[in-house]
Order: C-alpha cells, then sequence, then structure tokens
C-alpha cells in the first residue's frame, strides 16, 4: 500500500554497514558492506578497524540502498538508526550519519534497539509478528530469550545467557579446530557429515535447579576444547566432523529446549529465531521439529535476514511510523548497553512524562 511509510534503516552496531529500505512491512532494498574479512586474521571483531569500516562505507552504502529501492531521499518518511546495544565506536557513527541524513531531508529520526530489530526483521519474510511472539536471539553478540508483546513498546527479557554468546561459542570452538573465522557456518558444513551422537559433550544450565531459561556456553566450549586437546597430545587424528557435529548438537539441544519451554510455560505460541545462528541448518531443522511437537508456530526469516542488516532497523522503524511512536531528540547518543526493554530511544518530551510516572507514554 503506498500509505505505508517508507523508511531507511542504518545498522552499525558490529562489523556490518548495513542499509536498508523497507515499506510497511515489504521489503525494497538491502544493502549491506561487510568488514568481515579486514577482522579475519585477529579472529574476531576489532573495533577500531569496524567504525573506520563504516565511515568509509556509510554514504555508498546509503546511495545504493535508495537507488535498489527505487527511491529517493525525499521520498522517505522517516529514518531508522541502531542506537543500541553494540560496540560504541561503530554505534556513533551510524547515528551519526542518521541524524545527517535526517536532519537535511528534515524527516524524523528512531533510534532503536539492535535486538528489537533482529525480532522486526520476521514481518519482512513472513508479515505481521503475532502479539505475543517468543523470540530466540543468537549471534556472535547475543544469546537471548525475549518475549515480544509489542515490538515497538513492550519487549520483555526471559533469559541470556551468563557468559558466552552462542555464535561465539561456534567462533572460538572453529578456532581450537583451526577452521577459520567466523566459525559458525564452517562448523555447520562440517557437521552436516558427522555424528551429532558421536561424544556426549554437555548441556549447560540444563540441570533442574538451574535457571530455565538461561544459557551457558562456556562450560561446554572448555569440554570440546579439553576433548580434542586429549586427542591431539595422545598423538590421535582428531575426528572434526564428528566433533562439530556433537558440539553443535549441544547447542542447538539446549536452545530449542529453552525456547520452547519458555513459549509453553508463558502460554506463547509463536516462536521466532533470529540472528546469525539462526542460519544453522541443524537449528532450523530441531527447532521446527520440536516447535511441532509443541504446537508451536515457528518463524525463522531467511539467513540474510538474521544476520545484522539495515532492513532489519528500517523494519522496526516503519513500524514505529505506523504506531505512531515518538520520534528521537536530535541529541540522540549511541548507548552501547541499551537495555532490550527500550525498543527505540524516544524524544525528550516522552522520557520526562516518564520520569514523571505519567501513563500511557506512547499515546
Ligand atoms: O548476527 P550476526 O551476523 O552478528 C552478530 O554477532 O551480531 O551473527 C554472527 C554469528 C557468528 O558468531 C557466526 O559464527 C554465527 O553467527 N553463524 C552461525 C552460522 N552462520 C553464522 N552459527 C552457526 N551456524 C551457522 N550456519
Ligand atoms: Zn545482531
Amino acid at each position: 500500500m503506498a500509505d505505508e511509510p517508507l523508511v531507511l534503516g542504518i545498522e552499525t552496531s558490529c562489523d556490518e554497514t548495513g542499509v536498508g529500505v523497507v515499506r510497511g512491512t515489504t521489503l525494497l532494498a538491502d544493502a549491506v558492506a561487510s568488514s568481515v574479512d579486514e577482522h579475519a586474521r585477529f579472529g574476531g571483531v576489532v573495533p577500531e578497524v569496524a567504525s573506520r569500516a563504516h565511515l568509509e562505507a556509510m554514504v555508498p552504502t546509503i546511495d545504493r540502498a535508495l537507488k535498489e529501492a527505487g527511491v529517493t531521499a525525499g521520498d522517505l518518511d522517516g529514518i531508522a538508526v541502531t542506537a543500541g546495544p553494540g560496540l560504541a565506536g561503530a554505534l556513533l557513527v551510524g547515528v551519526s550519519a542518521a541524524k545527517a541524513y535526517a536532519y537535511a531531508l528534515g524527516k524524523p529520526l528512531y533510534g532503536v534497539n539492535h535486538l528489537a530489530s533482529h525480532i522486526c526483521v520476521d514481518q519482512l519474510e513472513h508479515g505481521p509478528l503475532p502479539e505475543p511472539t517468543m523470540a530466540l536471539l543468537v549471534s556472535g553478540g547475543h544469546s537471548s530469550l525475549l518475549l515480544s508483546e509489542d515490538i515497538t513498546s513492550d519487549v520483555r527479557p526471559m533469559g541470556a545467557t551468563i557468559d558466552d554468546a552462542a555464535g561465539e561459542a561456534f567462533d572460538k570452538i572453529a578456532r581450537v579446530l583451526n577452521l577459520g573465522f567466523p566459525g559458525g557456518p564452517v562448523i555447520d558444513r562440517y557437521a552436516r557429515e558427522g555424528d551429532p551422537g558421536a561424544i556426549a559433550f554437555p548441556r549447560g544450565l540444563t540441570g533442574p535447579r538451574d535457571p530455565a531459561y538461561d544459557f551457558s556456553f562456556s562450560g561446554l566450549k572448555t569440554a570440546v576444547a579439553r576433548w580434542i586437546e586429549a586427542r591431539r597430545a595422545a598423538g590421535e587424528e582428531v575426528p572434526v566432523r564428528d566433533v562439530a557435529a556433537s558440539f553443535q548438537e549441544a547447542v542447538v539441544d539446549v536452545l530449542t529446549r529453552k525456547a520452547v519451554r519458555a513459549c509453553k510455560d508463558q502460554g506463547v505460541d509463536h516462536l521466532m529465531i533470529g540472528g546469525g545462528v539462526a542460519a544453522n541448518s541443524r537449528l532450523r531443522v530441531l527447532a521446527q521439529e520440536r516447535c511441532e511437537a509443541a504446537g508451536i508456530r515457528l518463524r525463522v526469516p531467511r539467513p540474510k535476514l538474521c544476520t545484522d542488516n539495515g532492513a532489519m532497523v528500517a523494519a522496526l522503524g516503519a513500524e514505529m511510523v505506523s504506531r505512531n511512536r515518538a520520534a528521537s531528540d536530535w541529541d540522540l547518543s549511541a548507548d552501547s548497553s541499551l537495555p532490550v526493554t527500550d525498543p527505540h530511544v524516544p524524544g525528550q518530551a516522552h522520557a520526562h512524562a516518564h520520569e514523571a510516572g505519567t501513563e500511557n507514554l506512547y499515546s
């Protein structure tokens, strides 16, 4: 529909400069410039390298997205940008660019939450998000279970990792196996030819007294590394495919078990999975099996929308416009630890209303 809001979204929380253009819940463009190759030799993302790469990629990526969408900057109804959480310096590049464009064009600015964007992106694939929806977000930087009652105003944390993120565990095990960075895709590939039951690796935080929705991957990581070291010390060959498959099974078993349990406990019958690890082929299969068995509808966007991208930010921005949420002020700042309970950063008038305890903040 032509009267649906046309929004450009900018995402720079990590190593991907993402710029997306969305009309309502329709994806028009998703341009990404990645600096992943520049970080590969360090085995992880180097914040300063990422910030510089964002700066260089920003204007060309915005131009590319607008062109791909077949719209001009003047047509836009708003500019959305990831305000946090993420790497402070990297976020700052996106926030500064978004402010400059919004101010110059006279368009409203929406500073939005990276995690809420990961959830909202599914609207571009499967249509409007049911309310409530349980979301399992698993990437290199986060592993959390979130309950979204309203993606623009009410997102509640159910559980999170207490140590490593799921993707981080994939990256670290890939490094131990000398498979390169990022580790997820390559472990996924090797695992397809391995036996997931070959080695019984531990399932973190699954004991009866453990927190039901929190995750821990550091014990698993150590167990896998020790297992590999022991083989190497004994001069035995490491069965890379079996290790990859068994490690991956331990991760996705816990993720899906806890996500389905959270849905059942809360009476929520829609589960979405997002973040880079949602690209994992075994996670998708096991989640589908377990959701079906529990009568839960599973929504997983295609891999390109699961990893960090600008379209997800545009999707949440468009939702903010559609639901008349307050735009951000010109002094919007990047907040590297923006809480997930803040799906966006509304302007000061609303912040003061909030301080005064005014009900109905967004109406
Ligand atoms: O969402 P994302 O692109 O960036 C953030 O970390 O925010 O996620 C990247 C993470 C990396 O840790 C990568 O190893 C992991 O997602 N990943 C995967 C797969 N593809 C990417 N993990 C498991 N299986 C995959 N197929
Ligand atoms: Zn992310």
